[in-house]
This record gives C-alpha cells, sequence and structure tokens, in this order.
C-alpha cells in the first residue's frame, strides 16, 4: 500500500462490448429493470462454499421457515459499473463491498465469501449483464449483491443453509429531480440505530424500519430524512440511504463511524478525494445545530453518488443552504468522484487499476 489512494477503480473486461439497441438510456431512473443473468452460490455444510454459477434472472425459491424471511438473517451490498468512452468496464473499489460484507456477516453469525471470490463474483456477473451497462455518460449498472440465510429454522438460530447472490439493474439518478439539491426533514422522533446494534453494517433490516418515517416526509414534500443519534437525540447519524456531510468555512465535517452510522464506500471515497484536494476533513460528532448553521450540506452513497441537499428542516425550522447545487463544493467532489469512477480523469496519482 502507498500513502496515495489506490485501486480506486478496477477494469473488468476491455473486449468489445455493444449495448443494447433501443433502449431509453437517457430515462433511467433508480428501478430494477431485470437483466439477463444474476450469480447464485450455497454455503451448504460448515461454512464450505459450493461453487458459484451464472443463471438467468429469476425468483428463487424458498422454504417459508428461511431464516431471512422470518429472522432478518441478510446482508446486502451496493456497487456500480461503468463504461468508459474507450470501452473499457470499471468497478469501484469492490474490495471494499467485499470486506463490509465479511464484517456484516460476523455481526449477522453468517459465513461470509472471501475477497477474491466476492470480486470474481461480481465480474462474472457483470460480464454476463454487459450489454445492460448504459453509455458512457448515462449511468451505470448497479449491482446488488445479498448474503441470506436460505436454511430452514423455526427455533431462533443461525440458518443451516446460506445463499450469496448477485443481480444488477442498469440505473440512472437516485433522486427525482437527478442532482438538483434535496429537500431534508430531521426526524426527532424515530431512530435509525441505537448504540451496540446494527446500524454500522448492511444488514437488510435496517431498511424497512426507515420506510414509515420515509414516506410521511415524502407525502409532506421531502426527498428524505435525516436521523439523529439515539442516546442524545443531538447528532446528525445518516440520511435513509445515504451519508452526510457539511461544510461551514471551507471546511468539510461528517459524523464519525461509532457503530450506528453504516461505513460507506462513497464516503470513505470523498473524505480520501477532498483531503487529496487539500480541503480539511473532520470525522467528528456533528450536532444538528451545527447542521443548520453550515454553508453548504450534501450526501454520499453508492446509489445517491454526492447530491448536494438544498435545504433541511428541523422541528419548525427550514434552514436554506445558499451554496446548494452548481458551483458549490459537492459539485467539486461529484465531478471529482464520478471522473475517476468513469475512468475520464487522468491517472496522475495512479487511483486507476486496470
Ligand atoms: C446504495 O447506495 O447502494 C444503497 O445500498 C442504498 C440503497 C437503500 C439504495
Amino acid at each position: 500500500k502507498t500513502n496515495s489512494i489506490r485501486s480506486e477503480a478496477t477494469a473488468v473486461s476491455s473486449d468489445n462490448v455493444e449495448t443494447l439497441e433501443g433502449v431509453d438510456w437517457d430515462n433511467f431512473g433508480f428501478g430494477l429493470r431485470p437483466t439477463d443473468a444474476m450469480y447464485v452460490m450455497k454455503c451448504e455444510h460448515d461454512g464450505h462454499w459450493g461453487k458459484g454459477e451464472l443463471k438467468p434472472f429469476g425468483n428463487l425459491e424458498l422454504s417459508p421457515s428461511a431464516a431471512v424471511l422470518n429472522y432478518g438473517q441478510g446482508l446486502f451490498e451496493g456497487m456500480k459499473a461503468y463504461r468508459t468512452v474507450d470501452g473499457r468496464i470499471l468497478l469501484f473499489r469492490p474490495e471494499e463491498n467485499a470486506l463490509r460484507m465479511i464484517n456484516g456477516a460476523d455481526r449477522l453469525s453468517m459465513p461470509a465469501l472471501p475477497v477474491d471470490a466476492f470480486v470474481n463474483a461480481v465480474k462474472q456477473t457483470v460480464i454476463a449483464n454487459k450489454r445492460w451497462i448504459p453509455p458512457p455518460g448515462k449511468g451505470s449498472l448497479y449491482i446488488r449483491p445479498l448474503l441470506i440465510g436460505s436454511g430452514a429454522v423455526l427455533g431462533l438460530a443461525p440458518a443451516p443453509e446460506y445463499t450469496f447472490l448477485i443481480y444488477v439493474s442498469p440505473v440512472g439518478n437516485y433522486f427525482k429531480g437527478g442532482l438538483a439539491p434535496i429537500d431534508l426533514k430531521v426526524d426527532n422522533y424515530y431512530h435509525r440505530a441505537a448504540p451496540g446494534g446494527t446500524g454500522g453494517v448492511k444488514t437488510i433490516g435496517n431498511y424497512a424500519p426507515v420506510l414509515k418515517t420515509q414516506l410521511l416526509a415524502k407525502g409532506k414534500g421531502y426527498s428524505d430524512v435525516l436521523y439523529l443519534d439515539a442516546v442524545e437525540n443531538k447528532y446528525v447519524e445518516e440520511v435513509s440511504s445515504c451519508n452526510i456531510f457539511i461544510i461551514k468555512d471551507g471546511r468539510i465535517h461528517t459524523p464519525e463511524l461509532r457503530g450506528t452510522i453504516l461505513p460507506g464506500i462513497t464516503r470513505k471515497s470523498i473524505i480520501e478525494l477532498a483531503r487529496n484536494l487539500k480541503y480539511e476533513v473532520e470525522e467528528r460528532p456533528v450536532s444538528v445545530d451545527e447542521l443548520l448553521e453550515a454553508d453548504e450540506v450534501f450526501c454520499t452513497g453508492t446509489a445517491v453518488v454526492v447530491n448536494p441537499v438544498g435545504s433541511v428542516t428541523y422541528n419548525d425550522k427550514r434552514v436554506k443552504y445558499k451554496n446548494a447545487g452548481l458551483g458549490g463544493v459537492a459539485q467539486e467532489l461529484y465531478t471529482a468522484l464520478t471522473d475517476i469512477q468513469t475512468g475520464k480523469a487522468e491517472d496522475r496519482l495512479n487511483w486507476v487499476v486496470q
């Protein structure tokens, strides 16, 4: 390892790849569009994984008493593949997703795939679906690895069988309105995670509970919900599906990882990238008061990428950020990040591995 940021993107394939014709790549939002193939691998006995295989994308057959259905023993990941202008296909730090899944599997008492096997499976799945990777500049192929307790249980116990699978879908922007600034509602009643809980791993169980508050907020015209810490109800944690950053007097601040916040790979990359661009970045508790006094606020995530926040509402107070949108730091970091992800950036710091 060197001190510079390395391996930001990994080349998957450089053979002749054709994109599907007749698809309206300009009007993709973030929704499922079934593709050709999915990857399936099973762990039948004592943590030994069988041979993985590519199958046509389709429904799974599960026992009604599968551990994932009954007790939520499941993890997911989110990654993206991009097509470059010179016809390559790039993945962004896939080994980071593998490591996060290993960590989550430990928390949920599941066997995990080694990093190499995970990355290899991702590459195979992307290549099998390569005609679904949008043309350069028109979105990405979202990759969704899952690890689930597929074996049957009744008493509360780890499943006797696990399934690792990967499916993909071409996607465009996550929020309605593209990269336009979003309006967040700070929730001061419901919490996303508590100390000692599972907020710091990507378990499926972290996501259904945010739907209620998200739907309520959306019904009132907000884009999404920002959660506070469960102990003091005072510190900013994360949005339903992304991490949060604030900027004050040219310095960038983001809540530190204390086990209640998802360690986003985009979060980590933006911290590294911003420091590389000579910004000061601090990971520390960020209070809701600081949020309201910030000059600029933005969110990061695989699905979301980097999205400016236009306003935040806390109780009855609404603060609009004057620097949201074009010309802000979020815009600069978005461009810097996506230029690397899409292979457009000059490889001056040797960040891209092919
Ligand atoms: C991602 O950004 O990939 C996520 O996992 C968030 C998801 C809720 C769309």
